[in-house]
């Protein structure tokens, strides 16, 4: 203690106004640069979140405070590396192309349902990896649309097809040990239309080969594996026949996937749609939970998207014998009260891969089932009726603490040097 005093005495002897300045300037700039928010802190206008949180509100479950919401799943193959493909669980949006807020490539003011807020490369970005893509012949081309009556119209139509995959190509040519799955909604009937398609996008050099799915219930290869060959792009289509005439599977001899809209929305329930095998048919790998409404709300689902989703995911993984979701799909992906889709993924993540309640709590090379619970949890998503209270202690603008604080730090250095 002595020999430490004598040693900063040393060093204090040299220190003089212009150093208190610039300790000054340095607590101050602290102070007002502490702007990055956490889960669950409340935020203003402006990016104040951390990277993959966003500033919301969600009214609809009477949570009228913003805070920060997370709207990025944990990189599951970062974290639990070299796993078969069916270990992993993938965020999915549902009608990833059905954007609010834009027009039609046709010039058409769109009329119709939309599902989501960015783009696919935004989407992709934020951790998104299953893409649910409705296609329709269109324009003597094949087009991304929402039907009326079975047909694809100017004012339903959003844009050529091939614009999307190419920015689906360009992230896997960026991002080389990353896996997109797309599902194609197919109204496609022009001769080999898909294949052509895909091959004038560049994605065919992606494609994971038919033969190479297992339809026997049998893991999928691994990550590393599918890295490795480049073929990390996964394609369904929602026609039996295009697995004959073009090669591409058919998605319910592979995948098992409960009822969507409404009626796949009733607590407690959880029946396949009408395409798929029972939930719990172990013959497919994969197991998809759609989890949206039939007619998307963008204010209802930060609800929706949060506890109710969770609870819904529970309820799949004992109707598909005990398998948690491979693919969550979501409406409006980003917006929740607090963990959301992405917190659904992690979580599903973490039972999956290391047998953990969340991925967050995987630890290196350990045993199936030791986890790694962090003794303070971050704050949980809010429950229904959190209003102002509560949480409100989380903000992190300058509060009168930090003032005192750092005024009580500032007197004290001067103090102390003021005995030097
Ligand atoms: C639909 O849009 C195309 C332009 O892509 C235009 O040529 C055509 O006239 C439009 N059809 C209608 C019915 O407005
Ligand atoms: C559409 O744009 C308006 C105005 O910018 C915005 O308030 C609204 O949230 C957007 N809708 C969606 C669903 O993103
Ligand atoms: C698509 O590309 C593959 C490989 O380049 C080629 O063998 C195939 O004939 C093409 N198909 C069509 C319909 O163009
Ligand atoms: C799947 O659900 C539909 C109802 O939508 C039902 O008719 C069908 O029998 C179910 N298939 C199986 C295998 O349970
Ligand atoms: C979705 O959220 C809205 C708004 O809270 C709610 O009215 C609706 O019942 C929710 N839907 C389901 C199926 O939970
Ligand atoms: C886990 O195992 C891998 C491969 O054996 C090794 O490279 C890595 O260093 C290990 N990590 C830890 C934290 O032990």
């Amino acid at each position: 203690m002595r020999r430490a005093k004598s040693q900063m005495k040393g060093l204090q002897g040299s220190i003089g106004t212009s150093q208190i300045q610039v300790v000054l300037a340095v607590v101050l700039s602290l102070l007002t640069t502490s702007y990055c928010l956490k889960l669950g802190e409340t935020c203003g206008s402006g990016n104040q979140c951390d990277a993959g949180l966003r500033c919301e509100t969600c009214p609809a479950n009477g949570n009228t405070r913003p805070r920060c919401t997370r709207i990025q799943p944990t990189s599951p193959t970062s974290k639990v590396k070299g796993l078969a493909f069916n270990q992993y669980s993938w965020l999915t949006t549902h009608n990833s192309y059905a954007r609010s807020n834009v027009t039609s490539a046709t010039g058409s003011p769109i009329i119709s349902q939309t599902n989501q807020e960015d783009s696919v490369t935004s989407q992709l970005s934020n951790g998104v990896r299953g893409l649910m893509l409705d296609m329709y012949d269109f324009e003597n081309d094949i087009w991304l649309c929402h039907s009326f009556d079975g047909k694809c119209y100017n004012f339903t139509s959003f844009q050529p097809a091939i614009n999307v995959l190419r920015e689906i190509r360009s992230f896997l040519e960026a991002n080389p040990t990353e896996i997109v799955t797309i599902f194609i909604e197919d109204y496609v009937t022009s001769s080999n239309g898909l294949t052509n398609v895909f091959n004038a996008s560049g994605l065919s050099n992606y494609l994971f080969p038919l033969s190479r799915m297992p339809k026997n219930g049998a893991n999928w290869p691994t990550v590393d594996d599918m890295v490795n060959q480049n073929q990390r792009l996964l394609l369904f289509t929602s026609k039996s026949s295009k697995e004959a005439s073009e090669g591409i599977a058919y998605q319910w001899n592979y995948v098992v996937e409960n009822q969507y809209g409404d009626d796949g929305m009733t607590a407690g329930s959880c029946r396949n749609r009408s395409e798929s095998s029972a939930m719990d048919t172990k013959s497919k790998s994969l197991v998809l939970v759609n989890y949206f409404p039939t007619n998307p709300i963008a204010a209802d689902a930060c609800a929706n998207n949060s506890a109710p989703l969770l609870s819904m995911m529970n309820t799949c993984h004992q109707a598909s014998g005990n398998r948690w979701p491979n693919f969550i799909a979501v409406d409006f992906y980003q917006r929740s009260d607090g963990g959301g889709a992405a917190e659904a993924v992690d979580e599903a993540n973490g039972h999956l891969t290391c047998g953990c309640d969340n991925i967050a709590y995987c630890k290196a090379n350990a045993t199936f089932g030791t986890c790694d619970v962090p003794l303070i949890s971050p704050p949980p998503p809010a429950a229904i009726g959190d209003g102002e209270g509560q949480l409100s202690s989380h903000s992190r603008g300058i509060e009168p603490a930090d003032l005192l604080q750092s005024a009580a730090l500032i007197l004290a250095l001067a103090t102390f040097m003021a005995s030097t």
